[in-house]
């Protein structure tokens, strides 16, 4: 597909997942609960400016999350499931009653939350008002749960921990890594809650109000609280994340071109966090001091920590897409010598070529490319094999057996990829394919591509594989 071929299949995942993370994480684990607390809060003190602040939060998350948070998170199935079907294969046999359970606790959060925002005026008087407070904390529990049965899988797949000896989903769920990630994950998203109350308090209340500086001050109280078990989660989780995958951070943060500078962006991170806190202790102390753009900016710095923060965690477990036991490309290491003996075309799924003939190579090339490097490149878009290798060899006709050679060991010195799950012939195959698209600049322009759409067909939603 044309556009796949340009943006990569790990953007796609990458976009849609960050999508629903972005979602998620501030607006329903960490603002059902604030959005339940400031209802009740305003209850007991009998605060009606409470309530409505509640009420309009409430409003904003249940419009989000019911509509790009649901869809999103089905685009994750439906991406992931086209990219690296193995992976997500392999994940729901081992955790399938996990899954299952976390779809109708799902299912339970879309109601409540249709149920908490329609009701919030009905139920307002007399007992009634306790009990839809009291669907607030449901709801708020609710979608924590759904959290705390994911990241059981988000922290398998950087460790499996005892699962490859027992296989019991017990020890599936409980590898390594969870516990700290889940940490790690809840107290974010809370001070995250309150960045994005923050940040709507700006629109919801009145400037230079009184209730404004009380919101203020309540939600920086909020996030500071949040703040300490953060940093203390982080620390945790860090030191559990194995050394050989902290030692992939610093082409994860910022790609091999940028990897030195990683010190002065993990000064910047650092930094962020703490101007977060820095305005959360003045939002505290002194509310009218914090001038209202202070209120928008710290809730898009929240948000692009987060972004790091996955794209680290997705990063570094590479070159592994479940550590240890299967490769992001699809080959599971137990299989890897048989690939490597019989070749990766005789029994992949999705390829038009099974043998390397002196007749096919560009065409079984182009299979090999697909099946072994397209999970993470492109040919040339996004992190695309003509830049990478003009960076290696140059612009001038690549030598066909250096390239051979890399193909066979990059990943000693590469160690985010996997090794060449294919036999010697397909490592000649790829490198002609390669080579063939560096002698064919217009391919690369796309005027001329048998593999792109022509530009009339371009304009058709779909066609191609
Ligand atoms: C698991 C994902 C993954 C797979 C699969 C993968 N690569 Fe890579 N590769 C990467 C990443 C990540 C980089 C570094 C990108 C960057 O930061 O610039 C990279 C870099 C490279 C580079 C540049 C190396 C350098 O030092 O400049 C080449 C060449 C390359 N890959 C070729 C391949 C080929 C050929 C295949 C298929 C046989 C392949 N890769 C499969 C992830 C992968």
């Amino acid at each position: 597909m044309f556009f796949l071929d340009y943006v990569g299949n790990r953007l796609l995942i990458a976009v849609i997942g960050g999508i629903h993370v972005f979602i998620n994480h501030p607006l329903a684990v960490g603002a059902y609960p604030l959005v339940a607390l400031m209802e009740y809060w305003g209850f007991r003190r009998k605060d009606a400016e409470w309530d409505t602040l509640a009420y309009r939060i409430t409003f904003v998350l249940f419009i989000i999350t019911t509509s790009v948070g649901a869809l999103t998170g089905v685009g994750i199935w439906l991406s992931t499931a086209l990219i690296a079907p193995f992976g997500i294969g392999s994940l729901l046999r081992v955790f399938f009653w996990a899954w299952f359970t976390e779809w109708l606790v799902f299912i339970s959060e879309v109601i409540l939350v249709v149920i908490y925002y329609l009701t919030w005026k009905r139920w307002s008087a007399g007992g009634w008002k306790k009990v839809h407070i009291g669907v607030g904390v449901l709801l708020s529990i609710c979608s924590l749960l759904t959290m705390v049965i994911i990241v059981a899988i988000l922290g398998f797949m950087m460790g499996s921990g005892s699962w490859p000896a027992d296989r019991s989903l017990f020890s599936a769920v409980f590898n390594p890594l969870y516990i700290p990630q889940l940490a790690f994950r809840t107290t974010y998203a809370m001070m995250l809650a309150g960045l994005c109350a923050w940040f709507l308090i700006f629109f919801f209340t009145q400037k230079r109000s009184e209730f404004r500086r009380r919101a203020v001050r309540c939600v920086s109280i909020w996030i500071l609280a949040w703040a300490a078990p953060f940093v203390g989660a982080a620390v945790w989780y860090w030191n559990k994340v194995p050394a050989v995958m902290q030692a992939n951070v610093d082409v994860g943060l910022l790609t091999q071109r940028f990897m030195n500078w990683h010190e002065t962006f993990a000064l910047i991170i650092a930094a962020a966090v703490a101007l977060i806190v820095i305005a959360a202790v003045i939002g505290a102390a002194r509310p009218r001091l914090v001038p209202g753009v202070v209120l928008l900016i710290p809730f898009v710095m929240g948000l692009w920590l987060l972004g790091h923060f996955e794209r680290v965690r997705e990063f570094v477990r590479k070159p592994y897409v479940i550590a240890d036991y299967m490769y992001s490309n699809g080959v599971r290491v137990a299989e890897l010598p048989v690939f490597q003996r019989d070749g990766v075309l005789t029994y992949a799924t999705y390829v038009s070529n099974r043998t390397v003939t002196s007749g096919n190579m560009v065409a079984a090339g182009r299979d090999v490319f697909m099946v072994t490097c397209s999970r993470c490149h492109t040919s040339y878009g996004v992190n695309g094999m003509m830049s990478k290798f003009t960076n290696l060899y140059g612009r001038e006709p690549w030598d066909a057996d250096a390239m051979v050679a890399f193909v066979h060991t990059m990943h000693t010195t590469r160690t985010f990829m996997p090794p060449f799950p294919g036999n010697d012939k397909e490592a000649e195959a790829l490198v002609a394919y390669l080579k063939h698209l560096q002698a064919s600049p217009e391919l690369i322009l796309g005027a001329q591509a048998d593999w792109l759409p022509k530009p009339q067909a371009q304009q058709k939603p779909s066609g191609g594989s």
